[in-house]
């Protein structure tokens, strides 16, 4: 099993050029075959909301729904490093919440560090977080929290005064002491910018090239139906191989070709002597 990476390695391997994985997991199993295959890091993302909660956004999840699924991918990935997201109104009211929330994931969930969306506007609360020893990472580009501001789920820093924000916030969240930064649905363009520009790795989730990649385990493996993001490559269909293996089973038990003898448990004793027993009941 390959040891668990550190900040250290994240920081070596930009310096290197080697690329960091990531993919969002929820819960045990997900966390576990995401280890399996060597993946570097793990984001318990508050998609979780859409993915397996079934809301429309990621707003109504809770701290409570997110300590939870840390929990349970921490217990099915012990040796990768793990991201803790924060949910909707759990930073944005005041540096106080966000230092103790942030410290609820690392002290409740074991996870390595936590993730919040914002630029500029976030700094106090990185800076807080960061200050309490606890590794954060910025999230720029679209924020999902805050998409009704940007009219929807919709890519970011496409015309030069909005570019010249998200680079304003990129600096903002380095200088206020994240340890690296996600970019959301941006042209490759301005992220190959921010990445040159910053000290610290730049991920990028729909944004081209950058230090590393992170995916939605639920867009990847086509577990999630209700849309998928252009960035998206679907690598399997899992809803298409569960639903045609439910229809499989329905169908079996239905005309009685399952359960068959190699599915049961065998009798210890001979048969004569459970009909004998069987009858004292009669
Ligand atoms: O919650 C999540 O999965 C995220 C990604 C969209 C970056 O924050």
């Amino acid at each position: 099993m390959a040891k668990k990476k550190t900040v250290v390695d994240f920081m070596r391997m930009k310096k290197e050029g080697k690329q960091v994985t990531w993919v969002t997991a929820y819960d045990y199993p997900m966390a576990s075959f995401a280890e399996q295959a060597g993946i570097d890091m793990i984001l318990v993302g508050d998609s979780l909301g859409m993915v397996v909660l079934g809301y429309s956004g990621t707003n109504p999840v809770t701290m409570e729904d997110c300590i939870s699924h840390c929990k349970a991918v921490r217990r099915g990935a012990p040796n990768t490093w793990i991201v803790g997201d924060m949910p909707f109104m759990s930073y944005q009211i005041s540096d106080e919440d966000a230092v103790a929330n942030a410290g609820r994931f690392i002290k409740e969930a074991e996870v390595d560090c936590v993730k919040l969306e914002g630029g500029v506007r976030v700094a106090s609360r990185i800076k807080a977080i960061a200050d309490a020893g606890i590794l954060v990472i910025g999230h720029i580009g679209l924020t999902p929290q805050s998409s009704g501001q940007l009219g929807g789920f919709k890519a970011q820093g496409r015309d030069v005064k909005n570019a010249r924000l998200l680079i304003e916030d990129a600096l903002a969240v380095q200088e206020a002491g994240a340890y690296a930064l996600l970019v959301e649905a941006v042209p490759p363009e301005v992220t190959r910018f921010i990445q040159k520009k910053l000290d610290i790795p730049v991920y990028s989730i729909g944004a081209g090239p950058a230090d590393g990649q992170l995916i939605i385990c639920g867009d990847m493996l086509g577990l999630f139906q209700a849309f998928t993001p252009k960035f998206v490559k679907k690598y399997a269909n899992i809803a298409e191989i569960t639903i045609n293996a439910f229809k499989q089973y329905a169908e079996e038990v239905r005309n009685g070709e399952f359960p068959t003898d190699e599915h049961v448990y065998h009798i210890l004793d001979p048969i004569e002597e459970f009909e004998k027993m069987f009858k004292e009941f009669e």
